[in-house]
C-alpha cells in the first residue's frame, strides 16, 4: 500500500505506537537511578495526554483522521524527554535541550512515523514542535492549526495536577519537576505583572515556585478549547492553586478575574 493510500483507506491503530511509545519509555525507566520514579512519571503523563487528547478531541468532534494524529502527536510530544533526563538530569530545558525539538528528531531519526503520508507525518511532528512554545505559530493550516492547539491543552490538563503536587511534597524528586525553584514564601512581581495584565507568564522569569504556580494559574490564557476551560473549572484547579499563594485582595481580585475568564471560554465566549 502506498503511503499516501493512509488517508483514504484505513486510519492505522494507535495500539501499536502506544506499545512502540511503552518500549521506548521502558528502556529509559530501566536505566533510571533506583527510587528516582520521574521517567515513569513521564511515561505516564504521555498515556495521560494522549488519553486527554482524545477526548477533546471526540468532545470537539474532530473526525478520524483528525483524531488519530491528534492521539499520536499526544503521546510523542514529550518522547525526547526520557533521553534528556538520563543525559542532563533535568526537566529544565534552558539547562539541557529543547525537548520538544528532540522528541522530532527521535522520531525522525527512529522513522517511527514513515508508514504516514508525508503530510499527516509533518503535522505530528509540526505539532510535537509546537507543544511547547509561549505560542503557537500563525499561519498554520487548519488541520495543523487545530491538532498543534488540542496537544498544548491535553499537556496543560494534565500538568495542572502534577505540578500543584509537587510544590506540595516539596522532596528532592518532587523539585525537579519544579526545576529547584526556591521555596520562599515570595512571587516575582514582574510574574505577577505579566498574569494580572492577561498574559501567560515567561518560563525565564520564573524565581519560587509560587512563580510556577501562577504560571500554571495563566495557562488559562492559553487554552483552546471549551472542553479544556470546562476541565479545569470542575477539577477546581484555579482554587487550588490560589489556595498555596500568599492571600490578599490583589491575589483574589486575579483569582476571581481568572475564573471569570475560564467560565466564558467554557461557554464558548472570547474573551
Ligand atoms: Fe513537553
Amino acid at each position: 500500500m502506498r503511503n499516501d493510500q493512509l488517508n483514504f483507506e484505513r486510519i492505522p491503530d494507535i495500539e501499536a505506537y502506544v506499545e512502540y511509545f511503552e518500549r521506548y519509555a521502558g528502556s529509559f525507566t530501566d536505566l533510571a537511578v533506583p527510587g528516582d520514579h520521574n521517567c515513569l512519571l513521564k511515561k505516564k503523563h504521555c498515556l495521560r495526554v494522549m488519553e486527554l487528547a482524545r477526548e477533546l478531541a471526540h468532545s470537539e468532534g474532530f473526525d478520524n483522521r483528525l483524531k488519530f494524529l491528534v492521539s499520536l502527536a499526544a503521546l510523542f510530544h514529550d518522547l525526547g524527554r526520557f533521553e534528556q533526563y538520563i543525559r542532563y538530569n533535568t526537566f529544565n530545558d534552558r539547562l539541557s535541550v529543547n525537548h520538544a525539538r528532540l522528541s522530532v528528531r527521535i522520531l525522525h531519526s527512529r522513522r517511527t512515523l514513515f508508514n504516514l503520508s508525508d503530510r499527516d507525518r509533518k503535522i505530528v511532528y509540526l505539532a510535537v514542535l509546537y507543544h511547547n512554545r509561549r505560542s503557537v505559530p500563525a499561519g498554520l493550516s487548519r488541520d495543523l492549526s487545530l491538532i498543534s492547539r488540542a496537544v498544548r491543552d491535553a499537556d496543560k490538563l494534565d500538568i495542572f495536577p502534577i505540578i500543584i503536587t509537587s510544590v506540595s511534597q516539596n522532596t528532592e524528586e518532587s523539585n525537579k519537576i519544579t526545576l529547584n525553584l526556591d521555596n520562599q514564601n515570595m512571587i516575582n512581581p514582574q510574574i505577577l505583572d505579566q498574569v494580572k495584565s492577561g498574559q501567560m507568564a515567561d518560563y525565564n522569569l520564573m524565581r519560587h515556585k509560587n512563580d510556577f504556580l501562577l504560571l500554571l494559574a495563566s495557562w488559562v490564557y492559553d487554552l483552546n478549547y471549551s472542553y479544556s476551560c470546562s476541565r479545569i473549572i470542575d477539577a477546581g484547579y484555579v482554587h487550588t492553586i490560589f489556595e498555596m499563594l500568599p492571600r490578599n485582595r490583589e491575589m483574589l481580585g486575579l483569582q476571581n478575574k481568572l475564573l471569570f475568564h475560564l467560565e466564558r471560554r467554557a461557554t464558548g465566549q472570547n474573551g
